[in-house]
């Protein structure tokens, strides 16, 4: 009997993870009480909660006494969708952000030309390339990623390198969490995060966001009840909603990655615009590996990923790198090295934080009526539509005045739990088109314009 129960158990958590998959059951629908599923299909009581501790267990679902229990799964492994990947063809991007400002080729190409000058300098470029980098380019970046002085100073021999801040992603996630293995990650997220999940076989658990980023007591809660690998998270201008968490909350999540033992993989990509942006690393550095990338501060065409990984991770996440086939090129490491050495770096990401706030200003006087929300440093902003408009029309509606904007949706781990929004990266047009390009929104939610009739 007890090998008939067994498998009854088993058969039956597969057939609901199944119905999962197929997409039947959907990430927060709610599964009949345990009685009404026993009684449903046939079994004893007893059977149907083994089958629900079985889904739990494998972090198909999450359960509460008194609550219900409700399908948690947000991406199976699969089949990959698409992400943000392709630049628009629309005239005026407001969907992707690679952020320039006008003096920044002459400053990249001088610093470049005044390398190659020098042959000792300049023929690394060419050899050979090490996920560690040269004890030069490890000095130089831990200066240039460290803090003001007198605060956390950042370890040289705890940096890695990869091609851009994606691959240190990919890197830092294929050397901690196992295919199967669960990550917790913001309810809203980076989209490259969803898919590159899906190719290391990654499943998403979503955690639930307040105005200042993840609900410590969630994270505590998601943990206790599913077990997750690690955290992928934005503390400082996440990306799409723009919030930076505050000193406190920080320290709230930092004790909780101490005492649970999470380990968290913290994006600090954004975070050089943002002089109040807290680094996780700094308060725990033992449970943090910290990725960032110069993409934004400089150009994404020629680029490094960086890598700050607690001590015993070092290791790993080399071998990771290595084998991905992440490692960056001798080339882009040496002239990299170059632009954070002689101040160029620095001087662009300066003139980059002026450039953002600028964008900021002009995005909140033309549509702070409409409750733009987002931090006044980061380079977007996120959009709360209002009922009458839903957001794949609105970004229909932009579409037809040649903006491309990118609904919530991209964004959102769990499809179809999207709230009716829109992120607008502010980076790419001249400061007068985006003026415009603005002002055009406004019109088109004021109901001007030759915008469409509202969703009844
Ligand atoms: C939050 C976040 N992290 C990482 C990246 C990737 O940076 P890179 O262009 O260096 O791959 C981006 C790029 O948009 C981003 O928005």
């Amino acid at each position: 009997l007890h090998s008939v129960q067994s498998t009854n158990y088993h058969q039956l958590a597969d057939a609901i993870l199944a119905e999962i998959r197929a997409g039947k059951l959907r990430p927060g629908d709610k599964l009949p009480p345990q009685r009404e599923f026993a009684y449903s299909r046939g079994i004893a009581v007893s059977t149907a909660q083994r089958v629900y501790a079985e889904l739990q267990r494998r972090g198909m679902v999450s359960g509460e006494v008194g609550r219900g229990t409700f399908v948690r799964l947000a991406v199976p492994a699969g089949r990959l969708t698409t992400s943000l990947a392709e630049p628009t063809s629309l005239r005026i991007d407001l969907d992707l952000n690679f952020p320039t400002v006008p003096e920044q080729e002459a400053l990249l190409s001088s610093s470049i030309a005044e390398l190659m000058r020098r042959d000792e300098q300049w023929r690394p470029a060419f050899a050979p390339a090490s996920a560690r980098g040269t004890r030069a380019l490890r000095n130089t970046t831990a200066t240039f990623l460290s803090s003001a002085p007198g605060r956390w100073s950042l370890p040289a021999d705890r940096l890695l390198f990869a091609g851009n801040g994606k691959q240190a992603i990919a890197a830092a996630l294929a050397a901690t969490v196992r295919r199967g293995e669960l990550l917790g990650v913001e309810a809203l997220t980076y989209p490259f995060i969803k898919t590159i999940a899906q190719q290391l076989g990654i499943r998403l658990v979503p955690l639930p966001l307040d105005d200042e980023g993840i609900v410590p007591a969630a994270l505590v809660e998601t943990h206790e009840d599913v077990g997750l690998s690690a955290i992928y998270l934005q503390p400082a201008l996440h990306n799409p909603l723009g919030v930076t968490m505050s000193s406190a909350r920080s320290a709230e999540i930092a004790e909780i990655l101490r005492t649970q033992g999470i380990l968290a993989i913290e994006d600090t990509t954004y975070a050089f615009l943002d002089p109040n942006g807290a680094s996780l690393q700094w308060l725990a550095p033992e449970d943090v590996i910290r990725i960032d990338s110069l993409s934004k501060r400089l150009a994404p065409g020629l680029t490094l990923g960086f890598i700050v990984a607690p001590g015993r991770r070092v290791e790993d996440i080399s071998r990771a790198l290595h084998s991905g086939a992440w490692v960056p090129p001798a080339f882009a490491q040496t002239v990299c090295s170059r632009w954070m050495a002689d101040g160029t770096a620095a001087k662009i990401a300066d003139a980059k934080r002026i450039d953002a706030a600028a964008r900021q200003r002009l995005a909140h006087e033309r549509l702070g009526r409409f409750g733009l929300t987002g931090n006044g440093h980061a380079y977007h902003s996120w959009l709360p539509l209002p009922p009458s408009w839903r957001a794949d029309m609105f970004v229909a509606a932009a579409a037809r005045h040649n903006i491309a904007l990118t609904p919530a949706s991209a964004f959102a781990v769990v499809a179809g739990h999207a709230p009716n929004a829109v992120r607008l990266a502010l980076s790419a047009p001249p400061l007068e088109v985006l003026a415009e390009a603005l002002e055009k929104l406004a019109s088109i939610l004021d109901g001007g314009c030759d915008a469409p009739p509202p969703v009844e």
